[in-house]
């Protein structure tokens, strides 16, 4: 089962698209996109070609589309995102839990192409090796950021 929603603090966000190298040649998918906090800064900071975030919560979905109706460049899917076609994107995003991340990953293998990117906020992909890996402090907390990149031997 995805995360109940819980946003990506702005700072996290920023990190998570600077680590994963999101650019004007990005194609980026937020899986479980909530409100929109990473969708509107991978548009607006990072000028991502094409932005699209998918939620499942109508509600959570007409406050992301309220923040990016003026980026051109930003699609918000009101569905499960299981349902959703992800192969275009070179990017993809994740705040879920590790075993909803464990059980993304045939998805995740099976739709993207080699070379994409999976980054997470706080949960590892379980039997995935990051490339890049982060500790951050915020407050009292530490969040923890994880990229991947997808390869032809990436396991299932
Ligand atoms: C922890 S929040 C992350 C929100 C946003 N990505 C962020 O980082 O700010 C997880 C979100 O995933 C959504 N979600 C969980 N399972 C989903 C599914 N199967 N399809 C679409 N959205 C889902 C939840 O409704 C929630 O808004």
């Amino acid at each position: 089962m995805g995360a109940p929603f819980y946003p990506t603090s702005a700072f996290v966000v920023e990190k998570m698209l600077a680590l994963a190298g999101v650019n004007s040649e990005s194609v980026v998918y937020d899986l479980g996109c909530g409100d929109g906090a990473i969708v509107v800064a991978a548009a607006r900071n990072y000028n991502a070609t094409k932005v699209v975030g998918i939620e499942q919560k109508q509600k959570l979905c007409s406050i992301a589309l309220r923040k990016t109706r003026h980026l051109g460049n930003v699609t918000i899917v009101n569905a499960n995102y299981d349902d959703v076609d992800i192969s275009e994107a070179n990017v993809v995003t994740l705040y879920q839990s590790s075993s909803e991340n464990a059980r993304l990953k045939r998805k995740l293998v099976g739709e993207l192409r080699e070379g994409s990117k999976v980054v997470s906020h706080d949960f590892g992909i379980p039997g995935w090796r990051p490339t890049e890996f982060r500790v951050l402090k915020e407050g009292h907390h530490n969040q923890r950021i994880l990229v991947y990149v997808i390869g032809s031997n990436t396991p299932l």
